[in-house]
């Protein structure tokens, strides 16, 4: 698409945003559902839109890392320096909110989560707008997240008067939550994420605790979550032979994290199986994977542990909330 097209599309994204309208914008890390964070009438639509409880707050996406004091009434030093470490980029950091935030972002709680994402759409929208854009994942609640422009139309059709089409996500999962809420020594990771705890323990010089008890409900802290249609059984790579001779069903898809290739592998079935190198293509593939095995017609989708290191932590977590007890079940 040209430059032109962009600049009129992102003039028509801001129009709509202010007149309290939902636009869909590309991220590196999925795809959000974005409503002008100072309208609070639009972002209950987001809530609405989504089947997403009213509880579960939403994180403000805000062009630069200099608009932070305009959203946190504190910003402790650490969170300055994760931000200029890591803004752009799939990092979100949990503050004390400023006075103006409406309790309908925080889901009624004081403190905000705020990040710069790193694509250059969102961040032209962003730019463009002036002010903070509060979204979710473009995906109704629970769901697999979307990483590409199709994914959203396909889950959220007329709901969104917008999608902008940024090509598929680099990232390919959510970013990483980091709580400074508590200030600098109660830091700790609320949702693994985009940016790996390597990392952020190389920027702060020590491991940051994973905290997944936290009173706030977080719906990637649900037992189930970013699941597909199909069922998710998930393995140690060790069982999985085992687990397919016994499982009754034939349509039966497989996702097999394997180092060191060179691209994903398909491999026709029974059972329909891709391999994806957990150091490449296993997190920036995931959900699209999800979703072509629901697509194919699995009625199960077995996926192997990748190793907890790197991405493989956010991949693993991902997997086991998307293999959690349903509702529906
Ligand atoms: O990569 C991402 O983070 C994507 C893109 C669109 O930026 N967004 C995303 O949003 O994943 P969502 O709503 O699907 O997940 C945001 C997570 C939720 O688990 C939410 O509860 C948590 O952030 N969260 C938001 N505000 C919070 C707060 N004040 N304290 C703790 N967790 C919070
Ligand atoms: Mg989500």
């Amino acid at each position: 698409m040209s430059r032109a097209t962009h600049a009129d599309e992102i003039a028509e994204a801001v129009a709509v945003l202010r007149g309290g309208g939902l636009v869909a914008f590309p991220t590196e890390t999925v795809y959000g559902l974005g409503a002008d964070a100072s309208l609070p009438a639009a972002v209950r639509r987001v809530f609405a839109v989504k089947g997403r409880p009213v509880d579960h707050p939403l994180i403000v996406h805000l062009a630069q890392a200099s608009q932070l004091d305009a959203w946190a009434s504190e910003v402790p030093p650490l969170a300055r320096r994760l931000a200029a470490a890591l803004w752009p980029g799939p990092l979100t950091l949990v503050l004390r909110k400023a006075a103006h935030v409406d309790a309908v972002v925080t889901g009624g709680l004081e403190t905000l989560a705020l990040r710069v994402p790193a694509h250059p759409l969102a961040l032209a929208l962003l730019r463009e707008h002036g002010g903070g854009i509060a979204a979710p994942s473009a995906n109704r609640f629970g769901r697999v997240s979307p990483t590409t422009a199709a994914h959203v139309r396909e889950d959220l059709g007329d709901d969104v008067a917008l999608v902008l089409d940024g090509g598929p996500c680099a990232v390919g999962i959510e970013s990483t939550i980091v709580d400074l809420s508590r200030g600098d020594d109660g830091a700790a990771i609320l949702r693994p994420g985009g940016v790996s705890a390597e990392r952020l323990a190389a920027i702060v010089g020590r491991t940051l605790p994973v905290r997944d008890d936290a009173q706030v409900r977080t719906p990637g802290q649900l037992p189930s979550h970013y699941a597909p249609r199909a069922r998710v059984l998930v393995v140690e790579p060790a069982a999985l032979a085992h687990t397919l001779a016994t499982l009754p069903s034939s349509r039966v898809g497989v996702i097999e994290a394997v180092a060191g290739i060179p691209a994903p592998r398909w491999h026709d079935g029974p059972p329909l199986r891709v391999e994806l190198d957990p150091e490449r293509d296993l997190a920036h593939q995931l959900y699209a994977t999800l979703r072509q095995l629901d697509a194919a017609g699995c009625d199960v989708i077995v996926a192997t542990l990748p190793p907890p290191a790197e991405l493989g932590l956010a991949v693993a977590d991902r997997l086991r909330r998307a293999a959690g007890p349903r509702d529906d079940a």
